[in-house]
């Protein structure tokens, strides 16, 4: 799929070139500000009843009369901003994805400029619906692409407005990396595959790559780390990709991914209704990978450094029992008192290993906890640090994107639960407040760094029909990590 942005030549938009325009029209647009025929068209459309100026209305119009192009999807937006057009045009790709149009113009109505943010939504709603995962259902049927997507903007917007149609694009490829990833079934996104996932990106982008297996592991004394993986016969794998976009002497952002391909609960074992989408649980290595498919493309004057600890979390002989108390890399002991709370056990090896980057900052990501899913629901990533300004960064960066996050607490009080009489700390609170105390598990490992977590829990993917991988929070990401480029 192409891109681009377009000005109305000559003839304005009657002469437009491609075979379908869609209009998007903001419920408190002036339709008489659109140029004849459309003025006409949209008021005998809202005049006769066939439209109306509703939020995520649309309208399909075969041979317009006045216009060269064959087609004519009108469609309401609840605003003129960026969020209102992503959903106005998800709802016209709707009607036009299963016809033959190829090459499409889209116009936002009314006199409020576009912005990168427009171009980006426009991007992400095509490249969404675009997306259907067939690796293991060739059947399935391939997606709607159309060739070329013009977005008809004024000529002095043009150049900022392909620029980030670009970085649409190439977050749009992230998403997509990430989906296809965290899509795959346990059996195929093992941790191998996680690595070989890693070696490929580095191979395509010029990435460093590292990936250490279980004897390196045991050498660095990630005895957390060590302890999930050995209920599993699946060979586990820590890895390393750096992207070198600035000086070698400057501290790198370190993205942090869990890469837990398939979490059974261990011995504290998963009741078995859903369990199929804990194979989801590498859903923030999946965006580390997808964030630097982004960056592969955007390479932006910074240094970036992706960890991902993966293995499998399975009950066996060998497997790890509650109870059990574990040394991590840090030297801090740990009472594993669940061993369904793996996610963060794996973490805090990760986040001891980071160190030797002496790090800007490091972000790690994660589906963490049920409780952020009761505490968020399936729109806002759980956010949390002590760092007043990381969290705007990443906080504007979510917005920007369309990808948001929302911050939560990590007042001390919260610690108490962790308490153990056998070590230095439980590897569980209570069921209140989970997801911050499983932060505040993570924060005990992150003292020599700024550091911000995210808890993707309820945004990595949906259940129910539409049950798969949503490729959050690459936008975030990347859009943090392209914010910090010279
Ligand atoms: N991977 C899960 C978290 C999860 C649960 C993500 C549901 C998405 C949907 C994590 O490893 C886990 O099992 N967490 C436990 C923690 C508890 C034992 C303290 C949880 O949330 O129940
Ligand atoms: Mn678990
Ligand atoms: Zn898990």
């Amino acid at each position: 799929m192409d891109f681009r942005s377009q000005t109305a030549g000559a003839g304005g938009l009657a002469k437009l070139s491609g075979d379908t325009l869609v209009v998007v029209l903001p419920v408190d647009a002036d339709a008489q500000s659109l140029e004849s025929p459309l003025n006409e068209l949209v008021a005998d459309a809202l005049a006769a009843g066939d439209l109306q100026l509703k939020p995520g209305r649309t309208l399909y119009i075969h041979r317009p009369p006045g216009l060269k192009v064959r087609r004519v999807v009108l469609a309401t937006a609840a605003d003129a901003g960026a969020k209102a057009l992503r959903n106005a045009l998800a709802s016209a790709i709707g009607l036009l994805k299963n016809g033959p149009a190829k090459q499409l113009g889209v116009l936002l109505a009314g006199d409020t400029g576009l912005t990168a943010e427009h171009a980006e939504a426009l991007v992400a709603a095509f490249s969404d619906a675009a997306y259907v995962y067939r690796h293991t259902k060739p059947s399935a049927q391939p997606a709607w692409e159309p060739q070329r997507v013009s977005l008809l903007c004024a000529k002095t917007e043009a150049r900022a407005l392909d620029a980030a149609l670009a970085r649409g694009s190439a977050i749009a490829e992230g998403v997509r990396v990430a989906r296809e990833c965290a899509n795959r079934p346990g059996n195929h996104c093992t941790p191998s595959f996680l690595a070989e996932q890693a070696r490929e990106l580095g191979q395509q982008h010029g990435f460093k790559v590292e990936v250490l297996d279980r004897r390196a592991v045991e050498k660095l004394g990630m005895g957390a780390f060590l302890a999930v993986a050995q209920g599993s016969e699946e060979p586990l794998r820590f890895i390393v990709m750096k992207h070198e976009g600035a000086g070698r002497g400057e501290a790198p952002v370190v993205l942090v991914g869990k890469g837990i391909t398939f979490d059974t609960g261990g011995i504290s074992i998963k009741p078995a209704a859903e369990m199929d989408e804990m194979k989801f649980d590498m859903g923030g290595a999946a965006s580390v990978l997808g964030t630097f498919a982004a960056i592969g493309r955007l390479k932006p004057k910074v240094n970036v450094v992706g960890v991902i600890p993966a293995c499998e979390n399975m009950p066996d002989g060998r497997a790890v029992k509650p109870g059990d108390v574990v040394t991590s890399m840090s030297g801090q002991t740990i009472e594993i008192l669940n061993t369904d709370a793996e996610g963060r056990l794996i973490l805090c090896d990760a986040l001891t290993y980071v160190e030797r980057f002496k790090p800007a900052v490091v972000i790690d990501i994660a589906t963490l906890t049920g409780a952020c899913v009761i505490a968020l629901g399936h729109h806002r990533s759980g956010l949390f640090t002590a760092d007043d300004e990381l969290a705007q960064a990443l906080e504007l960066s979510g917005q920007a994107a369309l990808d948001p996050c929302w911050r939560m607490p990590l007042d001390e009080e919260y610690d108490e639960a962790l308490k153990s009489n056998f070590a230095d700390m439980g590897n569980v609170g209570g069921r209140a407040g989970g997801a911050v105390t499983a932060a505040m598990f993570l924060r005990k490992f992150t003292g020599k760094y700024r550091w911000a977590h995210l808890d993707i829990a309820g945004t990595a993917w949906k259940s129910g029909a539409a049950k798969g991988a949503t490729g959050r929070p690459v936008p975030l990401l990347t859009h943090f990590v392209l914010g910090r480029a010279r």
